[in-house]
């Protein structure tokens, strides 16, 4: 009893005294709770962060046998080379006959690709996109503006993961999601791109399900890692070959810097620069995954 009263007493004391030292600080201005720096940090990281796709290792597959309707001819603007190509009876470059090669660019639509646009408009080239989900979803006039002015819409899944990863289920909502995004603005697609290029069986099947060719690439610039104008030129320049589909990333400026140049070297080179689906011509479907005009790879 002595002892409590003489807490009591020192308690009473303490708090006559104004001190609160033994009071937890309470912060006025302390946030209000929000997701963790890391969990907001992964919701608004940029897919072109992530390094970007290996080289595929594919062997020489056999052309293709499920053919399906070919995208309609674009009306790109004027351009030298694709007005002297050979053409098939839609107006479709004939590329069995011309030397083409396909320029794309994946992780898009962002802020640097109405310039890109912009480029390829005044030089009358049609290219392809393969597209996030969710940009297609936060800049639905870029995406318009791509597919009005000529150019191939492909899908790159919703949010950039590696497909080999997932669940079927998983795998089927990224590879789902972006072609609806697509549809909800009036747009159809019939490919994808898998993200690293990262795929197998269960990826293959369910993009047949799904409808769409799986498109990779034979000409990687590796534009992410070297985030240099020149260097991206020299890339896209040097190791383009004819049926090539060469990779790029519109969400970077260094990438969309250097394509004025690629596009003026390559067609004094004699290619008429093409969409993928424009390049493969009738052979172009789903059921197939394909890395160049020459390299396709059937289910
Ligand atoms: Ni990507």
């Amino acid at each position: 009893m002595k002892f409590l009263r003489r807490y009591l007493l020192l308690t009473l004391a303490l708090t006559l005294a104004g001190c609160t030292s033994s009071v937890p600080p309470v912060e006025a201005d302390s946030p209000d709770p929000s997701p963790s720096p890391t969990a907001s940090a992964s919701e608004s990281s940029e897919p072109e962060t992530v390094p970007d796709e290996p080289e595929p290792t594919e062997p020489a597959p056999e052309p293709s046998a499920s053919a399906q309707p070919s995208t309609p001819p674009h009306a790109p603007g004027p351009n030298a080379n694709r007005d002297a190509a050979p053409k098939l009876a839609d107006g479709r470059v004939d590329c069995s006959q011309a030397q083409c090669a396909a320029l794309t660019f994946d992780d898009g639509p962002g802020k640097y690709t109405e310039q890109l646009l912009d480029t390829l408009k005044a030089a009358g080239v049609p290219v392809t996109f393969f597209m996030i989900g969710s940009s297609i979803e936060a800049r639905p006039d870029t995406v318009k503006r791509a597919a009005a002015e000529g150019h191939a819409l492909g899908t790159h899944t919703w949010s950039h993961p590696v497909l080999t990863k997932l669940s079927e289920a998983g795998m089927r909502e990224e590879m789902s999601l972006p072609v609806n995004a697509l549809n909800a603005i009036g747009l159809q697609t019939n490919m994808i791109r898998p993200p690293y290029g990262a795929r197998n069986e269960i990826v293959d099947a369910v993009a047949d399900s799904l409808g769409l060719a799986e498109v990779l690439w034979s000409v990687d610039t590796r534009d992410w890692e070297s985030l240099s104008t020149p260097a991206v030129i020299s890339e896209a320049v040097a190791d383009a070959f004819p049926g090539s589909i060469i990779l790029m990333h519109d969400v970077h400026p260094t990438t969309v810097a250097a394509v004025p140049d690629i596009i003026t070297k390559l067609e004094a080179a004699g290619y008429v620069l093409v969409t993928v689906p424009e390049l493969l011509g009738d052979s172009f479907g789903a059921g197939s995954t394909i890395f160049s005009q020459g390299q396709v790879k059937a289910h």
